[in-house]
């Protein structure tokens, strides 16, 4: 098998915080968490809220808050992933939709925003046309993020990953608040992202649509990666998926409705 791409190599995310009664504790929302993607593929990180997605995406864009500690090893194409490395990529390399909007540059046309890392001849017609091909306006480019709705926003920033030059993207929910459309028009583009050869990392709660697009899906849980199976692993009663909480994940979905989803507390391994 091939080098993976990006290889996430036992990461360990802790904060320190003050309890009621003011002594401090540390907590550590990620865990010995193990992640590879392989060019040409999604791979889709689903778990509960609070069970460390975002960390992760944070944590490889070298955008954890200042009171987060990290250990582990991310590398990207074989090399470690440094700070410096990742300001470099960012933009043209790899890109980043991150899963709250608050990314956006609140002072800078919408439309300025999807043009950075376009090549400067063209961009500007490169920045329409994606603007078309997501549903937006030609006037809505001139607008401020506050004067759009959550879901343009969440094209505008699905807008400023498609670049011919990117190797990687990451997509931490991308698809929430969007219409059924939009919805299938950016997972198709992901599809499409990988068959370019790119490695895409999708994090989403919709497991059902993660299905039907991505060709791996790891589960998390409490921080970290319970299981990682492919995409057709997950059929039928979930024979074939070797932990009881994945098998249960599967099993709890609306469109199989073998078992109730209340019953997913009480599985572990
Ligand atoms: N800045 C922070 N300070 C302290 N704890 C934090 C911080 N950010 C995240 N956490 C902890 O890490 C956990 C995981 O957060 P994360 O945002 O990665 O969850 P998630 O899986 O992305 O959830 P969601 O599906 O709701 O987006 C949180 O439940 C919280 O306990
Ligand atoms: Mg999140």
């Amino acid at each position: 098998m091939n080098e993976p791409f990006l290889s996430i190599r036992d990461l360990h995310i802790s904060f320190s915080r003050y309890t009621p009664k003011l002594t401090i504790e540390q907590i550590t929302p990620v865990r010995s968490l193990n992640i590879e993607i392989y060019r040409g593929e999604i791979l889709a990180v689903v778990g509960a809220s609070g069970s460390g997605k975002s960390l992760l995406a944070h944590a490889i864009m070298g955008i954890l808050p200042s009171n987060a500690k990290m250990s582990g090893e991310i590398y990207y194409d074989g090399q470690p992933l440094t700070p410096k490395k990742i300001k470099q990529l960012q933009g043209e390399k790899i890109a980043f939709i991150p899963q709250s909007i608050n990314y956006l540059d609140p002072l800078m046309k919408v439309k300025k925003q999807v043009q950075i890392g376009l090549p400067k001849k063209g961009k500007k017609k490169i920045q329409e046309s994606l603007f078309e091909a997501y549903d937006l306006q030609k006037q809505d480019g001139d607008l401020y993020p506050f004067q759009l709705s959550g879901g343009m926003l969440r094209r505008v920033l699905f807008a400023t990953s498609v670049r011919d030059s990117v190797k990687l993207v990451i997509a931490d929910e991308p698809t929430p608040g969007i219409h059924a459309e939009a919805l299938d028009k950016v997972l198709k583009q992901l599809r499409v992202f990988a068959e370019n050869g790119m490695a895409v990392l999708l994090i989403t709660h919709d497991i059902l649509s993660a299905l039907s697009i991505s060709d791996r899906v790891t589960i998390m849980k409490d921080g970290t990666a319970l299981e990682t199976a492919s995409a057709n692993k997950f059929e039928g009663r979930g024979e074939q998926l070797k932990t009881s909480y994945a098998k249960a994940l599967w099993r709890a979905l609306p469109t199989n409705d073998f078992l109730n989803a209340e019953g997913l507390d009480n599985v572990t391994m």
